[in-house]
């Protein structure tokens, strides 16, 4: 007979969704109330502050989207974009191409940027593209390319976007919480974020923020936004500011209760902080990872710290040691996604997961079970790990 569904306890060290916070899940199971309850509304207030503090911006459109980050995505274009437009859009990976995707869906035409896929973009291609496309109303980019693990400077990206005249519209799903941004200073557009990678709370909401700027040219659209559900003109009418918020769609409350403890517990850890223990656990587990003989694909300057995607040791049946990692450890990684599926792993220590706990029992982990499918790595990952710790 069918009955409850309760969970293996997993450790989630792939690409996404990460652990969960024990407070994150206890707040979600308080009583459900109403998404236009007085409380709720000053709650929804406490978020989009909270929001500001982890984007580091005091955009007024700021807010979570009731889905997951891929409809934050088609937010930005949604909204920013009319038919006929032109969007240089840079491609390191998976999302660089669903950028194009949605641009194109707009009936706007994408002017790409290639680069290899484990590098980060590369501001002169970016420059050339915009000496090139005068005529360009936006740069589109990933900060943090999932499927990869490279991390690309957003900072400069936008000064080029800004000096050719462009809107910035930013990919980071991966980065928010995770890695330095600051949305205010490095003058980004549009940005846009998942619930579920460094905020440490479950998939299924997208924070989103939009310059005035960004506004403005949303405001002044000639033609209406294609998408009901993510047209921002409409959207405002529940989030927007004051006492008059009316019926747009019934929020996702229980899961904005637990955004709203992930992101408390990123402002009692401070902005900064978190950042520093990112890259603390990377070093770790780069460490121990190069002591099992493994090498991360992205040249050390442009690692994404959150997510490392290593090379599969020559012969290896990559399935295989995920299953028996699953199996035997309970730990997720992450296959390797479009050019690079089965030929890296990729080991995410994204918000309350990077941990040095984490980081000692995947070490443990793969020396086990790469030992079992016959992979000489000897036995110095812990202490190559720990040697960090130590510094
Ligand atoms: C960089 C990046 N962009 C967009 C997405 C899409 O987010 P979601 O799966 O929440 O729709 C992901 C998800 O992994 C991602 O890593």
């Amino acid at each position: 007979m069918t009955g409850s569904f309760y969970p293996p306890q997993r450790t989630l060290m792939g690409p996404g969704p990460s652990d969960v916070h024990p407070r994150v899940l206890a707040a979600m199971a308080r009583q459900t109330i109403g998404h236009l309850d007085p409380a709720f509304v000053s709650l929804m207030d406490e978020i989009k502050a909270l929001l500001q503090y982890a984007f580091q911006t005091r955009n007024a459109l700021t807010m979570p989207i009731s889905a997951p980050g891929s409809a934050g995505m088609e937010a930005m274009f949604a909204n920013l974009l009319e038919p006929g437009d032109k969007v240089i859009v840079c491609q390191n990976g998976v999302f660089g191409g669903r950028m194009k995707e949605n641009v194109e869906r707009c009936g706007a035409e994408a002017i790409m940027v290639q680069d290899e896929w484990g590098r980060a973009v590369d501001p002169d291609k970016v420059e050339s593209a915009l000496k090139a496309h005068p005529d360009a109303v936006a740069l589109a980019f990933v900060h943090a390319e999932t499927s990869t693990g490279a991390s690309s400077d957003a900072r400069i990206l936008c000064e080029l976007a800004r000096a050719h005249d462009c809107l910035s519209i930013v990919d980071a799903v991966t980065s928010l919480g995770g890695s330095e941004l600051r949305v205010d200073d490095w003058g980004i557009d549009a940005i846009y974020s998942g619930s579920q990678k460094c905020l440490s709370c479950v998939p299924g909401l997208s924070p989103i923020s939009f310059s005035e700027a960004a506004a403005e040219r949303i405001r002044k659209r000639s033609t209406r936004v294609q998408s009901w559900f993510l047209d921002m003109n409409l959207i405002m009418s529940y989030w927007g500011t004051g006492e008059q918020r009316s019926y747009h769609h019934i929020a996702s409350v229980n899961s904005l209760y637990g955004l709203h403890e992930s992101l408390v517990l990123l402002k009692e850890e401070g902005l900064e902080q978190s950042w520093a223990r990112h890259i603390l656990h990377h070093r770790a587990l780069a460490a121990g990872l190069e002591a099992l003989g493994m090498q991360i694909v992205v040249p050390k300057a442009e690692r994404l710290v959150q997510l490392n995607a290593v090379s599969i040791p020559q012969g290896v049946d990559e399935a295989e040691v995920r299953r028996l990692l699953l199996l035997d450890w309970n730990l997720e990684i992450g296959a390797g996604l479009g050019t690079l599926a089965g030929k890296v792993w990729r080991i995410g220590l994204m918000g309350h997961a990077a941990n040095k706990k984490n980081v000692l029992l995947c070490l443990a982990a793969l020396q086990d079970v790469l030992g079992r499918v016959g992979v000489e790595c000897g036995s110095g990952a812990l202490q190559a790990a720990e040697a960090v710790y130590l510094k």
